[in-house]
């Protein structure tokens, strides 16, 4: 049986899963061991080099026996955070332990090396942690005291890991929004997803790190914006609007003072406003000469601000603030990225109100990576419109839960008086009783 589990846990009569990669280099072929579906962490991106014919081994049995502790310690020298384990050939986790994935369930979806609902937890203490660090960092900065580095380095690591797990559950936590900290939790959002989408590029991962580190800081300018200005309720004069953009070029002068981000870190959050079709700001650049990762940045930045609560003004529905983006792609928003956007959100984002065929009104509670259109829901009312006593879940890919529904309507749970959170909580509190009763 195949365990994906963490690397600490992995012990000497463990059968590692790996394949051999060979690279030619200045003439001479070079052979190097890479384990099958492992997270390596760090901006490390090196391999274990092969010697001798251990190649041979490998490529017959699909990995190699855990024999001595140096593997161990080499495996982890090179970062890696996970790793995945065959019980049939080698000695499988002690009882105690829980490995990343359970065994006995079908495979994750393409792309996923967990299931969602084995993520979910992880993410949302990621997410917590991450948005205190970020909430320190800002205030670091307004009160002009340097950011601690390591410690959003340690942030950073941890969300990409998550992201890197199953990028559905952080992704799916962005649709929480906040009065307070709004910067922070934005930032942390638009870190997610744009994360989320720079993932789907295979990259290696110490760009993938510097990508999380400048979106997570993208809006760390506003802490040189004058707080009447942040705070005001409402529009902006234009002498107000003219200082509130600034911000952008601000992030950028911070991290140039602070030191140690390299110039396209400094370019996601210095562009992170500028439009494909030049209307944007600080600089009012064009097409090519906005960084990628920048034109990320901006739809995840747009997308975010919409949906957002505030005081003076409502979130607007997910799927509403998406149709919106898509609606200008190739003017203000680079049309591949859009494209990267709606595979990471999916057409129903989780948290989505949503009609069915049936005229039930349902809650997306989980995206589905294989067909987008068809994710899990939780069914609220009947066809006759009457309330459940409980929510039913369905799985909207298999036939027979589904019995024919689809989604033909995204609602505005505004409209409808339906408290989002509280029947995700509900839904999720509800599949853990079964899954215990199940054990
Ligand atoms: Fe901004």
């Amino acid at each position: 049986m195949k365990k994906l589990i963490e690397i600490k846990h992995l012990d000497i009569g463990m059968f590692l899963e790996a394949e051999v990669v060979r690279e030619e280099r200045e003439g001479e072929e070079q052979r190097f061991v890479v384990p099958l579906n492992a997270i390596q962490a760090g901006s490390s991106t090196k391999r274990a080099r092969l010697t001798g014919n251990m190649h041979e081994r490998i490529e017959r049995d699909g990995g190699l026996m855990v024999s001595s502790p140096a593997y161990i310690d080499r495996f982890r020298e090179l970062g890696y955070t996970t790793v995945s384990i065959d019980t049939d050939k080698g000695k499988d986790l002690p009882e105690t332990i829980k490995p990343l994935t359970d065994p006995n369930r079908p495979a994750p979806p393409p792309g996923r090396l967990v299931h969602f609902d084995e993520e979910i937890e992880r993410a949302t203490e990621a997410r917590a942690q991450t948005t205190d660090t970020l909430k320190t960092a800002l205030e670091d900065v307004a009160s002009g005291r340097g950011v601690d580095a390591t410690a959003l380095a340690g942030a950073s690591e941890v969300i990409t890991e998550s992201i890197l797990r199953n990028m559905d559950a952080m992704v799916s936590l962005t649709r929480i929004k906040a009065h307070d900290a709004y910067t922070a939790v934005h930032c942390m959002n638009v870190c997610t997803l744009v994360v989320a989408m720079a993932n789907g590029q295979k990259l290696n991962r110490s760009i993938l790190n510097m990508i999380t580190t400048a979106s997570l800081l993208h809006d760390v300018g506003k802490t040189r914006v004058p707080l009447e200005i942040l705070n005001k309720p409402g529009r902006f004069e234009p002498h107000e609007l003219q200082e509130m953009r600034k911000h952008a070029s601000y992030s950028g002068d911070i991290m140039r003072e602070e030191g140690g981000f390299p110039e396209e870190a400094i370019a996601i959050a210095t562009q992170h406003h500028e439009m494909m079709n030049g209307s944007g700001y600080p600089l009012g650049l064009k097409g090519d000469q906005i960084h990628p990762y920048a034109r990320m940045t901006a739809v995840a930045d747009v997308y975010d601000a919409l949906t957002a609560k505030r005081v003076y003004k409502p979130g607007m529905p997910m799927y509403q603030a998406l149709l919106r983006i898509i609606k200008n792609r190739g003017t203000e928003f680079d049309d591949d990225t859009v494209e990267g956007f709606i595979k990471v959100l999916g057409l129903y984002p989780v948290g989505s109100l949503v009609e069915m065929n049936t005229k039930e009104q349902a809650i997306v509670v989980e995206p589905n990576p294989l067909d987008s259109r068809k994710p899990k829901v939780a069914l609220l009312t009947m066809p006759n419109q009457k309330p459940r006593a409980v929510p039913l879940v369905a799985s909207l890919i298999k036939r027979s839960e589904a019995e024919g529904r689809e989604i033909t309507k995204v609602l505005d749970p505004e409209n409808f008086d339906v408290d989002v959170e509280e029947i995700m909580k509900e839904v999720k509190e509800r599949g853990e009783a079964t899954e215990r009763r199940r054990r």
